[in-house]
């Protein structure tokens, strides 16, 4: 049986006294429910908000890093720089990186890597724009997505990864796809995981979904049979987070 787990994705949102206050706030309503919770915060929101939630259930994670150790990467930042602190996931490969840093496939499944040799969870991230859900090639993309993310991951590492489903049509638009889209997709996604290891990793290996989730809709979208959770933007930023993660 796999655990929900629920992400917030604070986006470029919340200087570090704004995120103490929020992670205060949400602190003992989320914590110890049935979900993983995680807050996804900006770089220099991770000490403060690790702080924060120290004595909790709550993960932290980061938005991004690099995927080489150390060097001459102006404005980067490594894992070792996120696990010493107490990091515990990062987000790769969000639509909005993709889009406008340029982060290719490839280098999504470098920062993959990455993040796992540091003993990081990553949160891949893949989906569709609306143009390629008309052309009818969301499924052909998200499973191209996921194969060159997972290259070179062992099965055991892919068992504990997480891959967010997220249609890019529906991040920040207030249009969320049905609960039967995100299902197929989350399902094709499993599939395709089954087919690059075994049935054993595919069952473990969680999906979630992302693009406008809700309070109204978090609870009906986390009942869909391949869905094991959201990866939230906007409504992580509200008290509206505690009912999407005590669904
Ligand atoms: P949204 O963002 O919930 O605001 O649509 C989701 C995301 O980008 O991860």
């Amino acid at each position: 049986m796999r655990k929900t787990i629920v992400a917030g994705n604070w986006k470029m949102n919340k200087t570090p006294k704004e995120a103490v206050e929020l992670a205060n706030s949400l602190k003992d309503k989320v914590n110890g429910g049935a979900a993983d919770v995680v807050l996804c915060v900006p770089f220099v929101d991770l000490i403060p908000v690790l702080e924060a939630v120290k004595d909790t259930n709550i993960a932290v994670g980061a938005q991004n890093l690099h995927f080489e150790d150390s060097g001459a990467f102006t404005g980067e930042i490594s894992a070792k720089m996120l696990t010493e602190i107490g990091v515990k996931y990062v987000i790769i490969g969000h639509s909005e990186r993709r889009a406008y840093f340029a982060e290719t496939d490839e280098i999504v499944n470098k920062k993959t890597l990455k993040a796992i040799a540091a003993g990081l969870t990553p949160i891949i991230c893949v989906g569709e724009t609306l143009t390629q859900r008309e052309q009818g090639v969301t499924i052909e993309l998200v499973r191209l997505q996921t194969k060159i993310a997972l290259q070179g991951v062992s099965g055991g590492a892919a068992k504990s990864a997480v891959i967010a489903y997220e249609p890019i049509w529906a991040i920040g638009t207030g249009k969320t796809a049905t609960n039967q889209e995100a299902q197929d997709v989350c399902a094709a996604i499993r599939q395709v995981v089954k087919e690059i290891y075994d049935a054993a990793t595919a069952e473990a290996i969680r999906i979630q979904y992302g693009g406008s989730v809700n309070a109204g809709n978090a609870k009906d979208l986390f009942a869909m049979a391949d869905i094991d959770g959201g990866l939230v933007g906007g409504a992580s930023l509200k008290a509206e987070f505690e009912q999407i993660v005590n669904f």
